[in-house]
């Protein structure tokens, strides 16, 4: 039985201090939210998890209280700043931690976070709006149409940028999918995140949110961005390339970094310092392009792979699929059973999927012409990345087949539309 439903059935709560007895043990505790396993919070700070079958007896010892709200910020607004719209999304950012259970919540609304960060008043203006909730791990395709849709207005508004709060997990694919989307961008939007949350005394929200908005207020730099914490003091954050970066480490906060590009600018008490080119508006309307095929993939490439790994995707009749290869762009072809692999790529290929080659190394870029794989799959019909990211190429494929079709996705996977691929390591894609 799951906990969730044993929890019910026994009328047990989050936060409720309980007694538990178990293979003869016997364990005092906060019952922490639990899902296949009951878990609790021990006094010494340490969790169990119980099977829910291996529970001899549970005696609730305490009824948990319902965490108080915080107080709401009370906004005095200076009417010389420039305006800046935070949008959020949800993740650890606007989330508190719960002591009484020890769980990590997305509880806050979007105007909380001026409750916890009031400097950001006297940098900007502030709007604040609740688009979602939402922990990043759970977005999809829709929710980044949805999401463009709501930003679209923002933009169109006399609002100076955009900042959209999100969870860290996931928010480099958003960045894609945002960069893709919007076409003549007139003005910054900022993905912002912290790896702690607001209620920590090492949380990185506060110089998060701060930095994105003093470089908002001041900026001419019209893309997408991700604004975070740059080193292992409070002192700067660097503004990322949305096509180009990626969470590297999963809990420092220094997690996010440019993965063959510079950072934008950094970021800080003093200013903001651009650290490379960046994109500007010169003028045209605000183009959308939101739709996404469904039926994409990404099939990393390991040792011992089975040709029935990528038959599947023929069976499943997806239409694109990200090979992230080894090495300068490579999976088995010519040995043994990889054999097999080879004519398990050709047969997708021929069913009309569109394969591409992107590398697991993160750094550097995909080279087919060096070795005999890489030739032959070239030869096959496999388009190859350059430096662009895995995920950039999975959200651009996802991209470019559910707004243009298969024949542009192909004429376009390999050439740079927002920056994914370096001018500089294109040479060998065309
Ligand atoms: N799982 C995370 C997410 O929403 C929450 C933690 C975070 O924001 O980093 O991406």
């Amino acid at each position: 039985m799951l906990a969730s439903k044993f929890m019910t059935k026994k009328g047990i709560n989050v936060g409720d201090k309980v007694r538990i007895k178990s293979k003869g043990n016997e364990f005092v505790g906060i019952v922490l939210p639990s899902a296949e396993f009951l878990e609790i919070k021990l006094d010494n700070g340490y969790n169990v998890g119980f099977k829910v079958e291996n529970i001899e007896s549970i005696k609730v010892l305490a009824k948990g209280k319902t965490p108080a709200k915080p107080a709401r910020a009370k906004l005095k607004q200076d009417p010389s700043l420039p305006l800046v719209s935070i949008v959020h999304t949800g993740g650890t950012i606007a989330s508190r931690v719960d002591y009484s259970t020890g769980g990590v919540s997305p509880s806050f609304e979007a105007e909380d976070l001026l409750a916890s960060v009031p400097e950001l008043l006297s940098i900007a203006r502030v709007k604040c709006m609740l688009f979602s909730n939402i922990l990043s791990e759970d977005a999809d395709f829709r929710f980044y149409t949805e999401l463009a849709r709501a930003l679209r207005k923002e933009l169109l508004s006399d609002s100076k940028g955009i900042v959209v709060t999100h969870g860290t997990d996931t928010m480099h694919y958003t960045a894609s999918a945002l960069s893709f989307i919007f076409e003549n961008l007139p003005k910054p939007i900022l993905l912002v995140g912290s790896q702690r949350s607001s209620d920590r005394p090492s949380s990185d929200a506060a110089i998060n949110l701060i930095n994105a908005a003093r470089f908002i207020a001041k900026t001419d730099f019209a893309g997408v961005g991700i604004c975070m914490h740059a080193s292992t003091n409070d002192d700067f954050c660097y503004v990322l390339p949305g096509t180009k970066a990626r969470k590297l480490h999963s809990s420092r906060r220094d997690a996010f970094k440019a993965v063959n590009a510079k950072p934008i600018a950094k970021v800080s008490d003093a200013g903001i310092e651009y650290l490379s080119d960046y994109p500007k508006y010169t003028g045209g309307g605000l183009k959308i392009y939101d739709k996404f095929e469904e039926k994409v993939g990404i099939l990393k490439v390991r040792p011992n792979m089975f040709a029935e790994e990528i038959y599947f995707f023929e069976e499943k009749k997806y239409k694109g699929l990200i090979l992230e290869g080894t090495g300068l762009g490579h999976i088995g072809i010519t040995r043994g059973k990889n054999k097999e692999n080879y004519k398990a790529i050709k047969s997708l290929i021929d069913s009309g999927c569109i394969v591409c080659m992107t590398t697991q190394c993160i750094f550097g870029e995909t080279n087919p012409n060096v070795y005999v794989t890489g030739r032959k799959l070239k030869a096959l019909g496999v388009i190859f990345l350059g430096d662009m990211l895995s995920e950039t190429a999975f959200v651009k494929l996802a991209w470019l087949l559910g707004n243009f079709g298969r024949e542009k996705a192909i004429e376009l996977m390999p050439r740079s539309l927002r920056g994914e691929i370096s001018p500089t390591r294109g040479i060998n894609l065309l």
